[in-house]
């Protein structure tokens, strides 16, 4: 019988290229998304279910979840993907979009996982991906509340493995690095600070020229279907990472930083 997955953030780039990554692997996809009348893969399969789902919202993660089971009668994995960047220098966010930041990236990871477990507990079986960032385990400039969702989501992930294991539940982390998506166009939420403004000018410029040159999302795709799959107890999963996992690893921190203050000045200027 064919498993099934659910997804969240299914509308765009890695979920969206994730979503159709198993459907041709021939597994149910519960494809969710905020806004469904612009779910992006036409005419529904009968393995396809698109639903609508704000993870920042309790009653629409309840009311998805439970729809996808009524669909499909179990979740066997769960892609917590949803996810966006709030960028530019700390002293310039407000607590109300870093609030937004924090509900989306790691709360509502949370509450999509709370509600799929109960499900996956009673038949002792199941796996969650949940979508980090080579950013949750190195940080770079202008990205400090991102990050911070990002290490967080490392953190509960390796906790959670401990938990869930003895209820016969896997848990997963795909780790990408940059991906040519709409992470750093339209879903980016920007904040500027006068006191940054050059090296935040500089930032977004560089922001802007990577952007053609990044990998595409079917890059994650095909890693969160091998973890998806994966009958070990590997926890981490780097996808697209390019080279700075390995430097960062092998550097030595004062080297490391003058690294990336080297790259962050000749990429903006
Ligand atoms: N692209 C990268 O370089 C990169 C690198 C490392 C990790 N990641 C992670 O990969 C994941 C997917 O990002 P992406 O690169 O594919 O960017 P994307 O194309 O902007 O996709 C983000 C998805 O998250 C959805 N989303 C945002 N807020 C949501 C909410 N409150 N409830 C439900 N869905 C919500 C968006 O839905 P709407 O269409 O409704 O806005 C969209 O479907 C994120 O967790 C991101 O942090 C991306």
């Amino acid at each position: 019988m064919a498993q099934t997955v659910l997804i969240t953030g299914a509308s765009s780039g890695i979920g969206e290229a994730a979503a159709r990554r198993f459907l041709g692997a021939g597994w149910n996809v519960a494809a969710t998304m905020r806004r469904p009348e612009r779910q992006p893969f036409g005419p529904a399969p009968s393995n396809l279910f698109v639903a609508a789902m704000d993870v920042t919202d309790e009653a629409s993660v309840s009311s998805a979840v439970a729809a996808v089971e009524a669909r499909f009668g179990a979740i066997d994995v769960l892609v917590n993907n949803a996810g966006y960047a709030l960028l530019g220098p700390l002293e310039g966010l407000t607590m109300e979009r870093l609030r937004r930041q924090v509900d989306t990236n790691l709360l509502g990871l949370v509450a999509v996982t709370q509600a799929v477990l109960p499900g996956m507990r009673a038949r002792r079986s199941g796996t969650i991906v949940n979508i980090a960032s080579i950013g949750g385990r190195m940080a770079f400039p202008f990205t400090a509340a991102y990050h911070a969702t990002k290490f967080a989501v490392e953190g509960l992930s390796e906790s959670m493995r401990f938990e869930l294991k003895p209820h016969g539940i896997r848990v997963r982390i795909v780790e990408p690095g940059p991906i040519r998506t709409n992470f750093l166009g339209g879903s980016a939420d920007w904040v500027e600070h006068p006191a940054y403004a050059r090296e935040l000018a500089g930032f977004r410029r560089m922001s802007e020229a990577l952007k053609g040159t990044l990998p595409p999302p079917e890059r994650v795709a095909a890693v969160i279907l091998q973890a998806a799959g994966d009958r070990s107890d590997r926890l981490r999963y780097p996808a697209a990472t390019g080279p700075y996992p390995l430097l960062h690893r092998l550097l030595p921190d004062a080297i490391w930083r003058r690294l990336v203050a080297f790259e962050l000045a000749r990429r903006s200027r």
